[in-house]
């Protein structure tokens, strides 16, 4: 099964063992273009699939609010998704059947299939910490989709203009500074679900040892075990759903 994971840099594809939740050989990535207008995007998307010679539905995940295919926010791609039937237009431009979902949601199939939040009962909150903060919620295994945890307000401004790894970057914040920025979010996420578990997702997942110290949560932590994969292998899990 084919998952495509659409981000604002890049975008990436690669064929999915969904046996193992593993990726078939290598990924294929992709420049996102520049604007990442529908059209742009959805053209690399067949680029993708072409270069794998793939045939049968297609899973793709997007940065964006996606209600029963149509795009709702673009926080991270360009303005002109914003209610467009996303998966429709893959579909016509795929000629196969696309599932398409939020790259936060696609990852925490993938962690509950295969990974940190396997057989979890009760509330699991992911948090991917990337270029934004994705989130995605499961009460006892089933998805709440579309959380967008990372757009409560916070600080007078958005959690993710304060605590994603981009403002880490660009702040050039040390791990102690931005640590504490994410326990001070976690702990505001604690007090309005009251999670049992929280998985810490995106590339600094593999490095929770350098800022766990600093969180200072009551609930559980663990970082996401499919790292950049799962929204690849989250997008594939869903259009196997399709079939
Ligand atoms: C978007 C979310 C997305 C997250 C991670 C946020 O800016 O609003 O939909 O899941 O970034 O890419």
């Amino acid at each position: 099964m084919l998952g495509v994971d659409i981000g604002g840099s890049g975008i990436k594809g690669a064929p999915v063992d969904l046996s193992a939740g593993t990726l078939v050989g290598e990924r294929h990535r992709i420049d996102t273009p520049q604007p990442s207008t529908p059209a742009a995007v959805v053209d690399v998307v067949a680029r993708i699939v072409e270069f794998f010679q793939h045939e049968g539905p297609v899973g793709c995940t997007l940065p964006s609010v996606v209600r029963h295919g149509v795009v709702g926010t673009a926080a991270n791609i360009d303005e002109s998704w914003i209610g467009v039937d996303g998966r429709a237009l893959l579909e016509r431009r795929l000629r196969t059947p696309v599932a398409l979902l939020n790259d936060a949601d696609a990852a925490g199939i993938a962690e509950l299939t295969y990974g940190a939040a396997k057989e979890v009962a009760g509330l699991v909150c992911l948090l991917t910490f990337g270029t934004g903060i994705g989130s995605a919620l499961f009460v006892d295994g089933v998805l709440v989709p579309n959380t967008e945890f990372g757009h409560f307000e916070f600080k007078g401004g958005e959690a993710e203009d304060y605590a994603s790894a981009r403002v880490r970057k660009d702040a050039n914040l040390s791990w102690e500074s931005w640590g504490t920025r994410v326990g001070e979010y976690l702990r505001y996420v604690e007090r309005v679900i009251s999670p049992d578990l929280f998985i810490l997702g995106g590339g600094v997942s593999r490095r929770l040892g350098r800022f766990e110290h600093y969180l200072h949560c009551s609930t559980p932590i663990v970082p996401a075990q499919l790292r950049n994969n799962a929204g690849i292998v989250g997008a594939a899990l869903s259009a196997a759903a399709l079939i």
